[in-house]
């Protein structure tokens, strides 16, 4: 990440207007390019992200020995086979990005190769245990930092013993990082979750030939099941537009009177689209047209116009179905009429800052009444935002996404510390605002 940008954001004039398409979803766009270095043939990639995060799971699987050739469509991969992955000649530098992290401390654990793999200040905050614990168990070895962090060197094993594990946290991550190892090791993987999280490992695996088994199991959870080693055939992705993305122009246009907006091509995966749910929830006027399933994903266009919210209660069993959209869904119950209560948010402590307070402070310092009892965020919705504070994002784009949406709808203008890391999942992100009418004086 290059240099600090703050950004001063004041009331929209109008109301947001226009028909947009948000950048490509970033966990789909980091798995075909991992799941494509692995394959045997060429895969062809539409609607990659190019966000900071994913072309540093680009250049990563490259210097792995992926051959990358980005045209004006599409990127190209050609992949190298499972198992055939060649030894990096550098550190890998996973930037900002915790999804790139953990899945492939997954593929490298089962390479007979060594590997040292770092990131930036925010990621080398972040835990690695929770990857690198259950990995040691096929026989790769870690090196981590004090506290199981980045930088972390990876001794993988060529011979590694497939996993039977019970995730401890409904974590996405983790279960995928499980799962990529598996690909290497002879026998059966499988991992259970507590929780259902997004599936878009188990999609795309199948989608590249692999049978994976996906059974309920009696609480609500799920076990995923597959034999290795795989051999995956390369096929061409479409990655639809990131709803975690769409959730910051869906909510700007349901709080600034008079909006009318259309973002067009949203994924629509289940395991996904918690946030629409829940401000359907609130009284949200959100409509869902053409749709339709496209490279194994539900697609679709939403509608949406300003709407009168109330306040919710989020259960934590809908956490992971909205795990990163909690900042954003923070500014719209400040503006709700009545008390929102978020429940189980315990993992926003993890993020790329520790989202359970910085999402407490974002609303505090303008002007929100907000508090938190164990790991719930309460907050008590009124009909003004004062704003005329300063957030301080912590390296986190979804903070400084979530801070310029607030500035938009309070009645002072407000300061956001830093907003370059929105370039990590959003790049355009303001220049897609002003579209809108938005305004924003970059
Ligand atoms: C992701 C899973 C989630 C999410 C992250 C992307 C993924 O993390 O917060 O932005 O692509 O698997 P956890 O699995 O740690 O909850």
């Amino acid at each position: 990440m290059t240099q600090s940008r703050p950004l001063t954001v004041s009331a929209a004039q109008t109301g947001l207007k226009g028909q947009v398409t948000v950048p490509g979803d970033k966990s789909i766009s980091h798995r075909a390019l991992m799941l494509a270095a692995l394959a045997q043939g060429t895969t062809k990639i539409y609607g990659l992200l190019e966000g900071e995060d994913v072309i540093c799971t680009s250049k990563a699987v490259e210097a792995l020995g992926a051959k990358l050739q980005r045209n004006k469509d599409f990127w190209l991969v050609e992949g190298c086979g499972v198992g055939h992955l060649k030894e990096p000649g550098d550190v890998l530098n996973m930037g900002n990005s915790g999804t790139a992290a953990r899945l492939l401390a997954g593929v490298l654990a089962t390479h007979p190769i060594v590997s040292m793999m770092t990131g930036d200040g925010s990621l080398r905050t972040r835990p690695m245990g929770r990857v690198s614990d259950p990995l040691s168990e096929t026989g790769a070895k870690f090196v981590t930092r004090d506290g199981k962090r980045l930088p972390m060197t990876i001794i993988g094993t060529g011979d590694g013993k497939p996993l039977h594990y019970k995730l401890p946290v409904a974590s996405a991550q983790v279960k995928s990082a499980i799962m990529l190892a598996g690909l290497n090791c002879t026998g059966q993987t499988c991992v259970e979750e507590p929780v259902a999280t997004r599936d878009h490992t188990e999609n795309m695996l199948r989608h590249f030939g692999l049978d994976v088994s996906v059974t309920e199991s009696d609480n609500g959870g799920r076990f995923i099941r597959f034999e290795g080693p795989a051999s995956l055939k390369a096929r061409d992705i479409i990655v639809p537009g990131d709803p975690s993305s769409a959730a910051f122009p869906v909510v700007a246009a349901l709080l600034i009177p008079n909006s009318e907006v259309v973002i067009e091509n949203i994924g629509l995966n289940l395991l996904r689209t918690g946030i629409f749910t829940t401000l359907l929830e609130m009284g949200a006027s959100i409509e869902i047209k053409n749709e339709r399933i496209e490279g194994g994903e539900k697609v679709g266009d939403l509608h949406v116009k300003a709407s009168t919210l109330h306040g919710v209660t989020v259960p934590a069993e809908r956490a992971p179905s909205m795990i990163d959209e909690y900042p954003i869904l923070s500014v719209a119950c400040a503006l709700a009429q009545g008390t929102s209560r978020l429940q189980g948010l315990a993992e926003l402590r993890v993020k790329e800052s520790d989202r359970l307070a910085s999402t407490v402070a974002l609303l505090e310092s303008n002007g929100a009444t907000v508090s938190v009892e164990n790991d719930d965020i309460i907050i008590q919705g009124q009909t003004h935002l004062a704003g005329g504070g300063l957030v301080k994002t912590h390296m986190d784009h979804r903070l400084a996404m979530s801070g310029i949406i607030l500035g938009l709808v309070a009645q002072k203008a407000v300061k956001i510390d830093d907003t370059a890391f929105i370039e990590t999942s959003f790049p355009g992100f303001v220049t897609l605002m002003n579209n809108l009418g938005a305004g924003i004086k970059a």
